[in-house]
């Protein structure tokens, strides 16, 4: 008889964000007269940057003529094209990153849960909590042990170490998602020695890195002494250049992240995520590869930053927003989201249904990322400058 995996069955019925889409239609189906202000996913409003769109059509073209036609990229890994604009990116963000050490996916989520594949089910795993909720999930569909540090006000929503709790995965996300919080390089380095003390590997998530505007914060893991030898990096292009409903991301493995196997053998993870890959992914379409490399040319960068420019207006104006009504927040400064406070003690789904009933304006319950979230709600910085103060307008109107 077929058996499941039931680890799925202690989990929430849906993924977070599901649950919520699912919400909002009930809502709109009852009140069809109400528009809704979307500011709950971190989906981006503003279009592809016509440098991205003009390469992604000249490559399609290309896929329609016999001599230029392209069937599956051989190495697997991702067109040496676009892995080379990555690791000179990663020049630009003082670090080092070969073009071998790269590998192109289809957007960081896959990757974030994918990796799990490469390491033991008897792992321990760290992650932050609040968290967000593809680390967590994926572990527990696989059944493993989780620990949760706590990010909360006491520390600004940036945890730190403990050299009391042992762990062998730890995921980090900076700048946060939810919280919007940044780890400084002090705060990285510690994290670093950490794991190369305890032999642990760190999955850092830097999805947002390209919305940092403080230059002391590190935009890179590897920007860190030490962490090309305990640390795999995940990064996307979805909210850094709209690639949302593109599709397009990266991870990279140093070739210096080896760790023994039980019979001592040294194995470098950067070759059984290869093996992972080659047997589970068949890469990204190449239209797509050279929409992304277009994002690494100079008017490309031009381009996706007058976009990026555009949300922290958005932040901005949020931001202040929550000051004149006394609202306590953390993110939005190197961040697209704002992490607020529920006012008048509120929980967070109450907080949202409140919001959704009176002024049709839809957040993240932070609840829903982890314990450490009730009473707090996440706001993102990515709908329309217009939406945002019509928005924060009628946040205004509200008695809170
Ligand atoms: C978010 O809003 O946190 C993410 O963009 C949603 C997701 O990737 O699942």
């Amino acid at each position: 008889m077929i058996r499941i995996n039931e680890n799925f069955l202690s989990m929430e019925k849906n993924y977070l964000f599901i649950d919520i889409a699912k919400r909002l239609a009930a809502y709109t189906a009852a009140h069809p007269d109400k528009p809704l202000i979307r500011m709950g996913i971190g989906d981006v409003t503003l279009p592809l940057a016509p440098a991205v769109v003009t390469a992604m059509k000249k490559a399609a073209d290309e896929m329609g003529v016999k001599e230029t036609f392209r069937g599956y990229e051989d190495s697997g890994a991702g067109y040496a094209f676009l892995r080379e604009a990555i690791s000179g990116y990663y020049k630009t963000l003082g670090a080092d990153v070969s073009t071998d050490e790269i590998r192109v996916n289809d957007g960081a989520k896959s990757d974030c849960g994918n990796i799990t594949d490469i390491f033991s089910r008897d792992n321990t795993v760290l992650m932050t909590d609040p968290v967000y909720p593809v680390y967590a999930d994926s572990n527990r569909m696989a059944g493993r042990n989780i620990l949760y540090a706590d990010s909360d006000e006491s520390n600004g929503f940036a945890a730190m170490p403990d050299k009391y709790v042992r762990a062998d995965i730890i995921y980090l996300c900076s700048p946060n998602n939810p919280t919007g919080s940044v780890y400084t390089k002090e705060q990285l380095e510690k994290w670093v020695a950490y794991a190369l003390v305890s032999e642990a590997v760190i999955i850092y998530d830097s999805a947002y890195e390209a919305f940092i505007t403080d230059p002391s914060i590190p935009r890179s893991i590897y920007c860190i002494e030490g962490a090309k030898r305990c640390a795999i990096e995940m990064c996307s292009l979805s909210k850094t250049a709209g690639f949302t409903g593109v599709r397009c991301g990266y991870t990279v493995i140093p070739d210096e992240l080896v760790v023994k196997a039980s019979d001592g053998r040294d194995v470098k993870l950067a070759d059984l995520w290869a093996r992972r890959q080659g047997s589970k992914f068949n890469g990204v379409s190449y239209p797509v590869q050279r929409a992304a490399e277009a994002v690494f040319t100079e008017e490309g960068q031009r381009q996706i930053r007058e976009n990026i420019h555009y949300y922290q207006r958005n932040a901005m104006v949020i931001a202040n927003t929550l000051d004149e009504l006394g609202i306590k927040y953390t993110g939005g400064i190197n961040s697209p989201y704002i992490w607020l406070k529920c006012p008048g003690g509120m929980g967070s789904w109450e907080f949202f249904d409140y919001l959704l009933d009176k002024v049709q304006v839809v957040g993240t319950p932070g609840e829903g990322f982890g314990r450490n979230g009730c009473g707090w709600f996440r706001l993102t910085s990515f709908n329309s400058y217009e939406n945002t103060v019509e928005a924060m307008a009628r946040l205004k109107t509200l008695d809170i």
